[in-house]
C-alpha cells in the first residue's frame, strides 16, 4: 500500500507551503531520511525527508505549487504500483487588493497617547496620514507613566540593593546604609519624565498635532473633544483609532473603597515611605512585581491568590519555581485563597481571608488591590454610535478594524492582551490599514514577561496549552546551574525549557526563569515567527560565555543532545 507524502506543518502559524524544487524523481528508490524535495512558505525554506523506504511512483504537486498543510505531495510505495488522487487545492483565502488611498492626505485622529496610540501616530503619519491626537492625561498613557517604567525603576533600585548586600561575595566590600525612599522616587519621576517629553518631541517631529481632552464619538466620524477648560470642539477624521486603554478594576470586596490604606497599581508606586507591611490582593503580573520590588525593600510581604497558582497564564513548572524563589526570600504566598473583607485596625488593615474554609486575619500596614485592569472607554460613547463592544471591551477583527467602517481600536481598550508591546504592534497594524494597506494582527510572536528576580519570560505555548491542546510534543530542559553566564550573574538559579513538536520538530513554544529572560526571549519570538525548528536553533553559533548559549542547549536538550548536562 502506497504511503502518502505530505505538506508538513513547520510552525504554529503554517497554512501552506509551495514545492519549490523536487530532488528526487518519479521512479526513484528511496530511503527513510532521503530529502525528496525543498518547500518555502513566506518565511523560510525547508527540506522534506521521506518517512518510508520504496520508489517515488507518483508526484502529485509539482514545482511551483501551492499545497496545504497536510495536502498530498507524492506517493511512495511498490514501483508499478497504481496510486490516484491530486493534491487539494490550496483552501487559503485569497489576499484582497490594498485598498487605494485616497487622492491627498487621509486625516486620522487617534484617541490615547499610550504605547497604543502614539505608535499608532507615527506610523499613519510616516505612511502619509494628517494625524491628530488626543488625550486626556499625559503622553505615555499607563505604560510610561503609571506602569510599565515606574515598575522597572522600582525593581532596579530594588535589585541594586539586593545585590549590594551581596557584593562582599564578590570580594567587594561595601557598606550598604538603606534606602532613601525620595531620591528612588525623583529617580522614577526622572525616568517616566523623561520618556515622556521624548514621546513629546516624536509626535513634533512626525508633525501630529497633539490635543489635550476627552474625545467623545459625536458620529461615526465625528469626535466631540472636552478640553480642560471645558469648552468643547467637534473634529471631523476619515479614520478614527481608539488606543483608549484601561484603568485599575476594584474587585466588590467590603471595605476596600472606603480604606485609605487599600491601594491601586499607581498608588503602589508612590508610597509616601516604604510601607512596614504590604498585603497584596492579587498574584498577577502587578502583584508579583511589586511584591518582589518591596520585599527587597525590606517590606514583609504577604500575597493572597484566589486561583490555585500565581501568574496563570505562565508555565506553570517555572512558576512554581519562582513561587520556591520567592518564599525562600520571606515572601508569604498564599493560592486558593479570597479576600473577604477589609476592615480599619487603628492605622493599619485588617484583611480577612479565607483559606482552606477557614478564615484567617492579616494585618498590614498597606494593601495592594492588583486583581485586574478594566477598559477604560466610557466617555467614548461606544454604544450612542453602534461600535460593538462587550461592556466596554471593543470588538475587533484581525485588521482592527471595529463593527463601524473606518474605525479602528487597539490595545487595553480590547480587554484581551493588555500589555505596551501588542498595543505597539496593533497600533501598527490599524495605521497601516487605516492608510489603504491590507495587513493582520498575529499575536503568535508575542512574549510575555514578568520583571521579578530572577526575570520569567515566555512566549508561544506553555507545556499546559500544548497538553491541552493534544499535540504530540517533546520538552528540553537546561538548568542554568549548568550555564557559566549565569553562575556568575545569580548563582545558576533558574531555567530554560523548550516545548517543540514531535514529528517536525518545530519551536512551539519557550520558557525562561533566569537572569536577562525578558532579553532572552526575544530570539525565541524570532525563531516562533519564522517557524524555526530546532535544527534552526542548533545551527545557530551563540557567544560564549553567554545565558544565550543556555537557549541553545535547553534546544539540544529536547533531543537528548545537551552537552553540558547529562542527557535522560
Ligand atoms: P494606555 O497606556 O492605557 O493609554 C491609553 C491612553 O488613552 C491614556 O493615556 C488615557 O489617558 C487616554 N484616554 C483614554 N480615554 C480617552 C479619551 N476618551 N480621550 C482622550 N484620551 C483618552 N505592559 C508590558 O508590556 N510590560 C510591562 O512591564 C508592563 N508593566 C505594567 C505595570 C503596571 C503597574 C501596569 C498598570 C501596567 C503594565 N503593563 C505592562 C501594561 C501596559 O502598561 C499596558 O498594556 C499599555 O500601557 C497599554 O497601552 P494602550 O496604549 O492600549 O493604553
Ligand atoms: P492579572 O490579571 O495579571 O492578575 C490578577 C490576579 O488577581 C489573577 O491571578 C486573579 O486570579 C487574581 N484575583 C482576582 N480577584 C481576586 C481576589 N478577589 N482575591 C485574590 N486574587 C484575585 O492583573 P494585574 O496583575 O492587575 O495586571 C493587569 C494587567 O497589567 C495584566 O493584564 C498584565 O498584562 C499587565 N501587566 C503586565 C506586566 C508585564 O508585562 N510585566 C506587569 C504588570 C502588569
Amino acid at each position: 500500500m502506497a504511503v502518502e507524502v505530505k505538506m508538513p506543518q513547520l510552525g504554529l502559524t503554517m497554512e501552506e507551503g509551495t514545492v519549490s524544487k523536487w530532488i528526487k524523481n518519479e521512479g526513484d528508490t528511496v530511503k527513510v531520511g532521503d530529502i525528496l524535495l525543498e518547500i518555502t512558505t513566506d518565511k523560510l525554506t525547508s527540506e522534506v525527508a521521506s518517512e518510508a523506504e520504496g520508489t517515488l511512483i507518483k508526484i502529485v504537486a509539482g514545482e511551483g505549487e501551492d499545497v496545504p498543510v497536510k495536502g498530498i505531495l507524492a506517493y511512495i510505495g511498490q514501483a508499478g504500483e497504481v496510486v490516484g488522487g491530486a493534491a487539494p487545492a490550496s483552501t487559503a483565502a485569497p489576499v484582497a487588493a490594498p485598498a487605494p488611498k485616497k487622492d491627498g492626505k487621509t486625516t486620522v485622529a487617534v484617541i490615547g497617547g499610550g504605547p497604543g496610540g502614539y505608535v499608532a501616530a507615527i506610523r499613519a503619519a510616516q505612511l502619509g496620514g494628517e494625524v491628530t491626537l488626543i488625550e486626556k492625561n499625559k503622553l505615555g498613557g499607563t505604560c510610561l507613566n503609571v506602569g510599565c517604567i515606574p515598575t522597572k525603576v522600582l525593581l532596579h533600585s530594588a535589585e541594586a540593593l539586593a545585590e549590594a548586600k551581596e557584593m562582599a561575595e564578590l570580594g567587594i566590600n561595601v557598606e550598604v546604609k538603606g534606602v532613601d525612599w525620595n531620591k528612588v522616587q525623583a529617580k522614577k519621576n526622572g525616568v517616566t519624565n523623561q520618556l515622556v517629553s521624548g514621546v513629546s518631541g516624536l509626535m513634533k517631529a512626525n508633525k501630529i498635532k497633539v490635543i489635550e481632552g476627552v474625545a467623545s464619538f459625536a458620529s461615526k466620524d465625528t469626535l466631540t473633544v472636552t478640553k480642560k477648560d471645558g469648552t468643547k470642539e467637534n473634529l471631523t477624521f476619515d479614520k478614527i483609532i481608539i488606543a483608549a486603554g484601561s484603568v485599575p478594576a476594584v474587585p466588590p470586596i467590603p471595605g476596600v473603597k472606603e480604606n485609605a490604606n487599600c491601594v491601586d497599581s499607581t498608588g503602589a508606586l508612590s508610597f509616601e515611605t516604604v510601607p512596614k507591611s504590604l498585603l497584596v490582593i492579587g498574584g498577577g503580573v502587578i502583584g508579583i512585581e511589586l511584591a518582589t520590588a518591596y520585599s527587597r525593600f525590606g517590606t514583609e510581604v504577604t500575597v493572597v491568590e484566589a486561583m490555585s497558582k500565581l501568574l496563570p497564564m505562565m508555565d506553570g513548572e517555572l512558576t512554581a519555581q519562582l513561587r520556591k524563589m520567592m518564599e525562600a526570600r520571606g515572601i508569604k504566598i498564599m493560592t486558593d485563597a479570597k479576600v473577604q473583607s477589609v476592615e480599619a485596625a487603628g492605622s493599619a488593615t485588617k484583611v480577612n481571608v479565607e483559606v482552606s474554609g477557614n478564615v484567617e486575619a492579616f494585618t498590614a500596614e498597606k494593601v495592594l488591590v492588583a486583581v485586574g485592569r478594566r477598559t477604560d472607554t466610557e466617555a467614548l460613547n461606544l454604544d450612542a454610535v453602534g461600535i460593538a463592544n462587550d461592556r466596554g471591551r471593543i470588538s475587533v477583527n484581525d485588521k482592527m478594524e471595529t463593527s463601524i467602517a473606518n474605525v479602528y481600536a487597539i490595545g487595553d481598550c480590547l480587554g484581551k492582551v493588555m500589555l505596551a508591546h501588542v498595543a505597539s504592534a496593533q497600533g501598527e497594524i490599524a495605521a497601516e490599514n487605516a492608510l489603504g494597506e491590507d495587513v493582520l494582527y498575529d499575536g503568535t510572536t508575542n512574549p510575555s514577561c514578568v520583571y521579578t528576580d530572577p526575570e520569567f519570560a515566555g512566549v508561544g505555548l506553555t507545556e499546559e496549552k500544548a497538553k491541552e491542546m493534544g499535540i504530540d510534543f517533546q520538552v528540553g530542559k537546561f538548568p542554568l546551574m549548568a550555564n557559566g553566564k549565569s553562575l556568575i550573574m545569580n548563582g545558576g538559579v533558574g531555567m530554560i525549557k523548550f516545548i517543540i513538536g514531535k514529528e517536525y520538530k518545530e519551536v512551539l513554544g519557550v520558557h525562561i526563569l533566569g537572569p536577562r529572560a525578558t532579553d532572552l526571549i526575544g530570539e525565541c519570538a524570532l525563531a516562533i515567527g519564522m517557524e524555526a525548528t530546532v535544527e534552526d536553533i542548533f545551527a545557530t553559533i551563540h557567544a560564549h560565555p553567554t545565558v544565550t548559549e543556555a537557549v541553545r542547549e535547553a534546544a539540544l536538550a529536547a533531543e537528548k543532545r545537551a552537552i553540558h548536562i547529562p542527557n535522560k
